[in-house]
């Protein structure tokens, strides 16, 4: 009985134990909360696939804004749902956008939390695409930037903390700074979505957004779900051009990705549990499947663990609120 077993159990035994040796810790101060502005007045509309989260009119938002910002949580993200989509998505760079708007409503109220309006096209484009469309039905990259250039300093101007492109354009992230600067925003920070993958997982997202392509689909600027070098080369041009921050998007089915990113640049790594991610913890929760808050939890550890420093996530208000609690 000399048999020398190596015993990890020792550091297992207790609640104090096991908390003096956790190596990753989740904390409100990491998360993100992403709302849906819808135009008009009064109106909290909700998105069957998304139990818990509505469109909500600007009011509506600064409520919910506040509510997080109370909970710990340093930071929003916006989604516009404009009265009006046309051709060219012009409602994106208006200064009297639904997002522009909001974003002036919440820096108002609560001056402390961050604003990262969503900079992207396809909310308020007729197509639904992120970018200009051609004739024969391609997205024109270069024709895209300056519009996405021109909707970042409307962000800028409306008192937005980030500027983050989520269009995946060739390109994008030189064209907005170089924007950015000459318009005397040298110092706000860009938050790329850098790694944004063609994925099947947004789709409770469009349908909140009412952002589904009429025609075809994201394959042609969205990254092929099967690649991580390309990934990295992705991240890597974004931090050429200017990123302060890049992200990984979805989180769960691309922990690997998030890990290599965090490795090869030591960059502050942002990571998005997006709608599908949310939608499938929440049916198998309301059916009793699964233990919501367990999971939850458990999920958000995870991304931090494969090297995400911030995750953005529909469960942000929940998270806070249980890591409030003691157990
Ligand atoms: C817009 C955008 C999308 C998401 C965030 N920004 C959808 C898309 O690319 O179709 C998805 C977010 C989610 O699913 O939660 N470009």
């Amino acid at each position: 009985m000399a048999f020398p077993v190596t015993r990890l159990q020792r550091l297992r035994r207790s609640g104090a134990l096991r908390g003096l040796v956790r190596e990753t810790r989740l904390d409100a101060g990491d998360l993100v909360l992403p709302l849906f502005v819808t135009h008009g007045r009064d109106r909290r509309e909700p998105i069957a696939a998304m139990p818990g989260v509505e469109r909500l009119t600007i009011e509506h938002v600064v409520a919910e804004a506040a509510e997080a910002a109370a909970l710990g949580i340093p930071a929003v993200m916006l989604f516009g749902i404009p009265a009006d989509k046309d051709e060219e998505g012009s409602g994106a760079w208006d200064d009297e956008g639904v997002v522009q708007l909001a974003t002036q409503a919440i820096k108002e109220a609560c001056p402390e939390l961050l604003v990262i309006p969503d900079l992207c096209l396809c909310e308020y484009t007729s197509h639904g695409h992120c970018g200009v469309v051609r004739s024969d039905g391609q997205v024109d990259n270069d024709a895209t930037l300056a519009l996405l250039a021109r909707t970042a300093v409307s962000h800028a101007r409306a008192g937005a903390d980030l500027i983050a492109p989520s269009d995946m354009m060739d390109g994008r992230v030189g064209a907005i700074r170089a924007e950015l600067d000459d318009a005397g925003f040298g110092e706000l920070p860009i938050l790329a979505y850098s790694a944004k993958f063609a994925s099947a997982f947004y789709g409770p997202f469009r349908e909140a957004a009412d952002s589904t392509p009429a025609s075809g689909d994201r394959r042609g600027y969205q990254m092929d779900p099967a690649n991580a070098d390309e990934a990295l080369r992705e991240v890597l041009l974004d931090v050429e051009e200017g990123a302060d921050l890049v992200m990984v998007k979805p989180a769960l089915p691309y922990l690997d990705v998030i890990r290599r990113v965090k490795d090869a640049t030591r960059m502050p790594v942002v990571a998005y549990n997006v709608s599908g991610e949310y939608a499938m913890v929440k049916a198998a929760s309301a059916a009793g499947y699964l233990d919501e808050r367990s999971v939850v939890l458990e999920a958000l550890t995870s991304i931090r663990r494969a090297g995400a420093d911030v995750v953005i996530t529909y469960h942000a208000k929940d998270a806070a609120g249980w890591l409030s609690e003691t157990d």
